[in-house]
Formats: structure tokens, C-alpha cells, sequence
């Protein structure tokens, strides 16, 4: 898939911009603060319904006004999509798909997909257990919809049972929530073990294609042995504690390099490779599920990658839709001049 069509109003610094994309490489350049990644949020927010540096929908509208409005038009194998996605200070969000009104979020996930890459994105690889999840949950909800409804529920369960605990309920009551969490998390847990084990051959490949076959990556995802038998022996700590201490809301993923953990021990360059690794996986794997190759947001990081490493991302992503921003136009794809929120093809 491809976007053909990007509009914004009123989106964070932009009072009005609209491009027109390539299908191959889009560099969006210009200075700090003019307003490049506020672009790529808004492909983001097209994609999977919310912001990418917020979960507050009323900060991405501009300072000043009541509304901001994204559009966007995509090319898929079977015909064209287009997302219009409305936000209001102090309302709730409205999102319109080939102009009709959608009731839930959900119903947005996947039609667009995208994949987002960060020097933000370290926080995959180094920082807390939360982060990995946020991964997994993110973007597991773009190609499988059912895992998107579930772990709704679960959250909504797990909500009810941490509040009954701190409110000192009746053993009988957590019996009732216990049912419910097990049935949706046991979901949730075989879901994102089945995506794990399905990124994993593309991110050796890729690892190995980034690191020119120096690491062997591995990764894997670290849960309950059984999520049933776990929840009842941590019954007495949940009710000390007030809170539920075992769940996939508390599980990580493992990565490996060679054998050791890259969450503590890789230098700080081998958890830039072995992130961008995992997205890269993802761009193929989204590929080989849906049919259709996602959309590739890449912010800051192109100019941080030397001649060869550049290069090799370039032949990684052939036939890929991208949309990098740059502080520097590299030599390649259209380029677009971002200044104070105003955007200009080159
Ligand atoms: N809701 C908003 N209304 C107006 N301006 C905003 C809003 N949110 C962020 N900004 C502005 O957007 C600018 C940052 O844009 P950004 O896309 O991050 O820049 P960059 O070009 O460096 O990627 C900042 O000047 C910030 O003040
Ligand atoms: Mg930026």
C-alpha cells in the first residue's frame, strides 16, 4: 500500500499543509521544530487512531483552535482508502473511513499500516518492560483486530479487579474477575507468543543482513508458565499488595546477541541495529500477513547512519513507501522543505 494524499488543519504547527507522496523514498527536511515529525504523527494517527509522541487527542490540535483535521489517501491492492480523522478540544475524536462515520477505533486498524522508527524507538530495546509491550500491542492490533479487542477487555478487567482489591472485595468477587482476566489474557498471551515466533526468522535475516553476519539475534517472549496456576499462587500477594502482580500486563520480551541480553549488555550502536532490525521484520512480515507492504516512517534516524549503513537501509527497504525527516536532504527520493508548518515540494 501507498499514500497518495496527506491534508492537515490545524495539526499541532500546521495551520495547512498538503502533499502529495512519492511511492518510493519521501524526505521531509528543514530545521528543528518546523514541524517535520508532526507530519509523520499525523500518517501515524491515520494508521492506528492515536498520536505518536501523546494519548491525548486534544494536544495534536493547534494552540488556538477548537478542531484539527487529518486526511489521507491511500492506493491498496484492491482500490483506495481514505481516512478522515477529526479531533476536538474536549471531544471525542471522529474518524470517517471512505467518508463514512466509524463507532470504534478498532475498525481503523488496518487499513492503513504503518511502521514507526525513532531514536525513541532504543526504548524497544533498553528501557522498561513497558515499552516492549507497548511494541507488541501497537502493532499486533494493526494486523489482528481480535488482539486489539482483547486486550481492551483485559485492561478493562484487570482495571475492575485492581480496584476491587484496594477496595478489600470478597474472595468470591476476585473469583469472578479471575475467570474473565484468564479467559482474554490466555488470548492475549498465545497471540503475541504466535507473532513473536512468526518475526523471528525475518529478524535473523535482517540482523544478519545489517550486521553483515556478524550477530545472531533471538528473541523471545517471557510470560507465564500458566497464566491460571500463576494468578491463583499470587492470589495472597494481590490481596497484600491491593493490585494484580502477574498477567501479560506485566510480561517482557527477551533479546538476545550472541547469547547475552542486548537489554543490559549491547552497546548503545548494537540497540540502534537491533531495533531497526525489529522494524524491519515487521515491514516484511506485515507484508507476507496482509499482502501489502506497510507504510515506513523514519524520523531522525537516516542522517545518523554512515554512507554504508545508509545504503544498506536503502536495499533493505526497496519497494517500501517511506517518509523520513531530515535535518540534511540525503541525495535520494522527493524531497520536502518544512518551514514554521508550511511545506514546500522541492
Ligand atoms: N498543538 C500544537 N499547536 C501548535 N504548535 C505545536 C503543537 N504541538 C507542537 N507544536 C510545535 O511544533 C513544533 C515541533 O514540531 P516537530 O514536528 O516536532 O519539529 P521537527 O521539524 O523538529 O520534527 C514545536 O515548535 C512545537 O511548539
Ligand atoms: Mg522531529
Amino acid at each position: 500500500m501507498r499514500i497518495t494524499n496527506l491534508v492537515v488543519d490545524n495539526f499541532r504547527n500546521h495551520a495547512h499543509s498538503a502533499l502529495e507522496l512519492d511511492a518510493g523514498i519521501n524526505v521531509l527536511v528543514g530545521p528543528n521544530a518546523q514541524g517535520k515529525t508532526n507530519l509523520l504523527e499525523a500518517i501515524y494517527l491515520s494508521c492506528v487512531g492515536r498520536g505518536w509522541r501523546t494519548v491525548r487527542d486534544n494536544e495534536m490540535v493547534q494552540f488556538g483552535q477548537d478542531r484539527a483535521l487529518v486526511q489521507v489517501v491511500a492506493t491498496k491492492r484492491f482500490g483506495n482508502v481514505e481516512i478522515a480523522i477529526q479531533l476536538g478540544q474536549g471531544q471525542k475524536k471522529s474518524i470517517a473511513i471512505n467518508r463514512v462515520p466509524i463507532a470504534k477505533v478498532a475498525e481503523l486498524m488496518g487499513q492503513i499500516n504503518c511502521i514507526f522508527f525513532s531514536p525513541d524507538e532504543l526504548k524497544l530495546v533498553k528501557e522498561a518492560p513497558a515499552d516492549r509491550r507497548r511494541f507488541m500491542n501497537i502493532d499486533l492490533s494493526q494486523i489482528d483486530k481480535s488482539y486489539f479487542y482483547a486486550l481492551a477487555r483485559y485492561n478493562k478487567i484487570l482495571q475492575q479487579r485492581n480496584a476491587s482489591l484496594k477496595n478489600g472485595c470478597g474472595l468470591r468477587e476476585l473469583d469472578i474477575w479471575d475467570q474473565q482476566l484468564i479467559q482474554q489474557g490466555n488470548l492475549i498471551i498465545q497471540k503475541r507468543q504466535t507473532f513473536i515466533q512468526k518475526l523471528m526468522p525475518y529478524l535473523v535475516a535482517k540482523h544478519q543482513a545489517l550486521t553483515g553476519g556478524q550477530e545472531i539475534i533471538t528473541m523471545h517472549y517471557e510470560t507465564c508458565a500458566d497464566f491460571a496456576v500463576d494468578l491463583a499462587a499470587a492470589r495472597e500477594r494481590d490481596l497484600r499488595l491491593r493490585t494484580t502482580t502477574v498477567g501479560p500486563h506485566r510480561d517482557d520480551l527477551a533479546i538476545m546477541i550472541n547469547g547475552k541480553d542486548v537489554r543490559m549488555y549491547g552497546s548503545q550502536g548494537q540497540q540502534r541495529t537491533v531495533a531497526l532490525s525489529i522494524k524491519l521484520a515487521e515491514l516484511d512480515l506485515f507484508a507476507d500477513l496482509t499482502g501489502e507492504k506497510p507504510i515506513l516512517l523514519l524520523d531522525d534516524v537516516f542522517s545518523e547512519l554512515d554512507s554504508s549503513r545508509q545504503s544498506r537501509l536503502l536495499t533493505a527497504i526497496a519497494d517500501t513507501q517511506v517518509v523520513i525527516t531530515a535535518t540534511d536532504a540525503p541525495k535520494v527520493g522527493k524531497i520536502f522543505l518544512v518551514k514554521h508548518g508550511t511545506v514546500q515540494p522541492q
